[in-house]
């Protein structure tokens, strides 16, 4: 469903991708792993276009979103962004209420009432593992969250607008086990509709949650095949020594 062809991008005089060719299919969930600057992070801001906004970033290529070019101008931002959900390692909370936050993507939807969009609300943070600890305060402000609850309204907010793909930036890095696993859990269970892809430095991680691995070195692609095939890679000194930075 996701075809990267022949992607190149960089910022200002660095070049940080190299000639990425990459074929995401529906209800895969890639791990993306590298050491840290091979590039993860601007990988995933292109799928969703959000480096466009820095003037020193360029990009070559294609990228085909059921084979419509994401990169093509004529293609609407907000179609993109309602598409392809992206959460980031830190969590990206808005100054608004912690109801605000997860409906901030449904804000013009003029086709849900007020009761329908409180029930979706519900449901979705039913979903993140946050509804308990949140179902008193909804109307409070979502800076008065802690950062692993904070990330899972990031989550919570992606995943409203029924996103085809869920880009997740390092998602679980402040959070403790119980949450980690229940984040991982819920990729797990959302793989049938959403595909998923996953930057993580857990190789523990990707082996549980991921189908496929991807392994980025210095912005290109080293290893691209079921976690199996590169996990068995791993008997590979390069391999070794690269998974060893990460
Ligand atoms: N906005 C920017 N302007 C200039 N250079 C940037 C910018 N964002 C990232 N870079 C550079 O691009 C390279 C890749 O960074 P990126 O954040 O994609 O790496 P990463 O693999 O996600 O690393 P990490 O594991 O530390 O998150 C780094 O050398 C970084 O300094
Ligand atoms: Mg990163």
């Amino acid at each position: 469903m996701l075809k990267i062809n022949d992607f190149s991008a960089g910022y200002g005089n660095t070049q940080v991708l190299f000639n990425i060719n990459l074929h995401i299919k529906k209800g895969d969930i890639l791990g993306i792993i590298g050491p840290s600057g091979s590039g993860k992070s601007t990988l995933l801001r292109c799928l969703n276009r959000i480096n466009e906004e820095d003037s020193n970033f360029y990009q070559n290529g294609e990228i085909l979103l059921n084979g419509k070019d994401l990169l093509d101008i004529n293609t609407p931002l907000h179609e993109i962004r309602k598409t392809v959900g992206l959460v980031f390692q830190k969590p990206c909370i808005f100054p608004c209420s912690i109801i605000d936050n997860v409906l901030f993507g449904l804000k013009f939807e003029r086709n849900l009432t007020e009761l329908q969009k409180r029930k979706l609300t519900e449901e979705i943070l039913v979903d993140v593992g946050l509804f308990d600890e949140v179902k008193d305060r909804l109307k409070s402000s979502a800076q008065e969250l802690s950062v692993g609850q904070q990330q899972r309204l990031c989550i919570a907010r992606a995943l409203i607008l029924k996103p085809k793909i869920l880009l997740l930036d390092e998602p679980t890095a402040s959070l403790d086990p119980d949450t980690t696993n229940n984040i991982e859990q819920l990729v797990q269970s959302f793989a049938k509709k959403i595909t998923t892809v996953f930057v993580t430095h857990n190789m523990e991680q990707a082996r549980r949650t991921c189908n496929r691995v991807l392994v980025l070195n210095k912005g290109r692609v080293v290893q691209d095949g079921t976690k199996e095939q590169v996990f068995k890679a791993g008997t590979n000194p390069l391999f070794s020594s690269l998974i060893a930075q990460v």
